[in-house]
Order: C-alpha cells, then structure tokens, then sequence
C-alpha cells in the first residue's frame, strides 16, 4: 500500500478568520512528500484551523493552497484524497473493526475482493488482525485509535491529516502509539500532518515542526533548530526552557553576543538571541538540566565575579550564584530541585546531587545555555543569523499578491527556511509574553 504521488503541497499566507477572531494568520509552509510535519502550540493557537483548512473542512480566510504547482484549496473535501485521524475515533458502534475499515471502500464501491484484501491489509498493517471480529465497545482506546487509522490508510490518502490523535490515551499507550504511527508513516510512505500540544510527542515524531502562537508562526523547523535555537521565548518555553524570567540588559560585550543582564537583585551573562541594546527588557531562558551544582566542597569559597568561575580555574563560562535549596524531588536517575536565587527567583534545575532543603548551594548558569529574548518578537529574518540551521526542503517565499491580508507577507517563515519569528507586521501579531510563562 503506497500514498499517491505528489511532490509538494504549498500553503502560501494561509488564514482563517471566525467573526473577528482570526484564528491563523499568515501561514507559509511547503510540505514535501513523505513529511512527517507536527503543528505545535498552546490550546486555541490555530492548530486545529491550519488542519482544517488543509483538509478543506473550513474555507480559507486568506491565502491559497497549492499541489505541485497546481491550485488546490478550491478542490472539495472529499475530492482532496486525505486521511484524517481525529481525537475521539469516530467508529461506528455497531459495526466490527472489519467493517469499520471497510466502509469507506464500499461507500466507494471497489469490488468485492479488492475491499476484503485491503481491508486485511490494513488491520494487519495496525496489528489488530485478532480482534477484527469485534465491535469498537470491546475494544480499549488505542486498539479503537488503531482501528481509526486503519480506517484512514485503507483508502491509501495522500496525506494523513492526524488532530490530537493520542491524546485520550493514557501515558503507556501513547508512548507505544506514538511509535506505531511513526513506523506506518515510513513503511507506507506517508506524508503526515500531525497536530498536538505535547512537545515531546512531536519532537519525536515529526521531522520539521511548525510552532503557532495566537494563529501566528513563531518558528518553522527540524526538531534539532527548536531545542538548539529556538527563534522565540514562546517556543523556549515549549521546548523545555522551564526557568525564564524578565530581566534588562546592562550591557552588551564588545565582541560576540553576550549579554549582562541585571534584575531582580540578580546579574548574569546570557547568550542574545537577536539584537538588543542596554535597557532592553528581555526574557531570558536556561534549561533545568543546563543549570550547573558546584560540587559541595567548593562551598566554602566565596563566589566569584559574575561571569567567571575563578576559584576553581575554569574559563569563565557562565555567572556563578549563590542559591538555597528549596525543593527537591527524586525522579529515578536524578532529583528535580527547586533553589531561591537574588531576590526571591526560583531556579529550576536537575542533578544527581543529593541536597537538602534548606541548604546553601552554589549554581553556574552556563552563558551559551541561557538565552535571552527579545520581550516582544520582532519581523524579519532569524535572530540566529550565522548560526548553523538544518534547513527544511522550503521552495521560497510565496507572491506577496497571494498572500492576502495576513501576516507573513515574504518572510518565508513557513518555507522551511528555519528559525524565523513569526512576521510581526500586523497589530497585536507580536508575540505579548504572558507573565504566566515567566517568573518575576
Ligand atoms: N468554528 C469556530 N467558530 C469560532 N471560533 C473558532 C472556531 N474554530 C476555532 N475557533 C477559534 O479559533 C481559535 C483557534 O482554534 P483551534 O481549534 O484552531 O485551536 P487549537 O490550537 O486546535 O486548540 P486546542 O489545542 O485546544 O485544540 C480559538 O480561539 C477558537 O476558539
Ligand atoms: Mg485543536
């Protein structure tokens, strides 16, 4: 069983607006044939909007839908050849997984043979040949998720449209889902559009992601371009960045992109993502696990300089802090654990370091692992101009007259060009941080 060639699908400034609302803006993205694309963002981002338009289930706002050159998003939903896998699986109750699967052959009328043969096939393919006998109420949440896939790939889809597919399953299930959906997409040679909220699920399983925000692209790229450079704080904080907090620039280096930054009764050097000046605010991020414990011993040194590690010899690689611990969790291999740094800022870190609560410690924020944003995102090309970027297979930006009213008029941002912020032409398309994300 093999999808139906194409070679690329466009979408070129594609948006959708519900009465005033305007759910996606601007979305540029050129998806090859055999793609594995995840649509990633908060609840209410434009997810499920950039899916339904791509499935023609809703009418586009703005912009146009192209396939291989040709027109497409004038092309009727059932004549567009897509599979779609949704969140609650939709089977029929009275009919058994077999004739789940092989509705939508009959309703198409193939032969007999040809829809027993691919309706085999298919349950096969999802490894549920032994319940195929059974309705859909006897079966647990991801053989009835298998049975809906196996529903879509018998009708061989051009591309398998996926919306939040595992979420109703439990931790177990999803994880093992998640690697059976990977493997068909491969053995059956799919292209898959694949929407979730969770980031590791689609760090994992998609080759480029796609970040929404408000209905507008914060950044478009492989999974290694998020986790390494991610283009914004929005998508830093998706990508694991959990310690971000809004500090202002005290001066910038005279050479590299390093950045003081004072706050909060804190001062430390960051790495600039973009360009900043002194007295810019920024948000700026580290990981848990980049965050440094001194080893006990070194305690009883006084801490250095901001911005050096002097006591123990080391180039100065990052601004060392005096902390107390506050919360520490056992997670197996390591703890989770909660530390006060400056006035009251709790830092989250990870190490096989047993603390105490309550105990002095000592951190190193490694400054080519602590980004600092922009606050607000600006228009214009990557903030990680001369960085190094997996590139994604983009076919250039779109004809600004195709674009219509959205945002990211030219920037390519949905071409796979890499890290781009999204466009900010628009008002209110910036991206506003909400304290939410972001300690104090
Ligand atoms: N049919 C509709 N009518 C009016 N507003 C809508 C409609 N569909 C979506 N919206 C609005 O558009 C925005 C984007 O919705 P969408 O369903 O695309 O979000 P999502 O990213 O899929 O979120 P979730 O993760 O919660 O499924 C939301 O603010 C939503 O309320
Ligand atoms: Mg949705």
């Amino acid at each position: 069983m093999r999808a139906q060639g194409f070679q690329t699908l466009e979408l070129r400034g594609v948006g959708r607006r519900f009465g005033r609302h305007s759910a996606l803006r601007g979305l540029n993205l050129s998806i090859q044939q055999g793609e594995f694309i995840a649509l990633l963002g908060p609840s209410g981002c434009g997810k499920s909007t950039a899916l339904n338009c791509l499935a023609g289930l809703v009418p586009l706002t703005w912009g146009s839908i192209w396939m291989d050159g040709e027109r497409f998003d004038q092309v009727p939903c059932e004549k567009r050849g897509f599979g779609m896998v949704f969140q609650n699986y939709a089977l029929f109750p009275h009919l058994t997984v077999r004739g789940n699967v092989a509705f939508g052959l009959r309703m198409r009328k193939l032969p007999k043979a040809e829809i027993r043969a691919r309706t085999q096939e298919a349950i096969r393919t999802v490894r549920l040949l032994d319940q195929a006998d059974k309705l859909p109420g006897q079966l647990s949440g991801g053989q009835q998720q298998r049975v809906a896939i196996a529903r879509s790939i018998v009708l061989e889809p051009a591309v398998m449209l996926m919306d939040e597919p595992l979420s109703n399953l439990d931790a177990k299930l999803r994880l093992e889902m998640r690697t059976e959906i990977r493997q068909m997409h491969q053995a059956l040679g799919l292209t898959t559009v694949y929407v979730t909220h969770d980031q590791e699920e689609a760090l994992s399983l998609a080759d480029r992601l796609v970040v929404l925000r408000d209905g507008l692209v914060q950044q478009i790229g492989t999974p290694e371009d998020l986790h390494h450079r991610p283009a914004t704080w929005h998508v830093a904080d998706f990508m694991g960045f959990r310690n971000l907090f809004r500090l202002k620039v005290d001066r910038r280096a005279e050479h590299g992109n390093t950045v003081t930054l004072r706050g909060n009764g804190l001062e430390l050097d960051a790495t600039a993502v973009g360009s900043l000046s002194a007295g810019d605010t920024v948000v700026v991020g580290i990981r848990p696990e980049d965050v440094v414990v001194e080893p006990p011993g070194n305690l009883s040194e006084p801490v250095g300089e901001p911005g050096s590690w002097a006591r123990t010899g080391r180039a100065p690689t990052g601004t060392v802090l005096d902390a107390r611990v506050q919360v520490v969790e056992f997670t197996g291999r390591e703890f989770a654990v909660q530390v006060r740094i400056g006035d009251e800022v709790a830092l989250h870190l990870r190490t096989p370091q047993r603390l105490v609560a309550g105990d002095p410690t000592r951190v190193q924020l490694p400054v080519h692992r602590m980004l600092a944003f922009p606050e607000e995102v600006e228009s214009g090309s990557s903030p990680w101009v001369g960085a190094p970027t997996s590139h994604g297979r983009g076919t250039g930006s779109p004809k600004e007259s195709e674009v219509g009213p959205g945002p990211g008029t030219g920037s390519g941002a949905g071409t796979g060009s890499g890290a781009r912020p999204g466009s900010g032409e628009q008002p209110g398309s910036g991206a506003r941080p909400g304290s939410e994300a972001v300690s104090q």
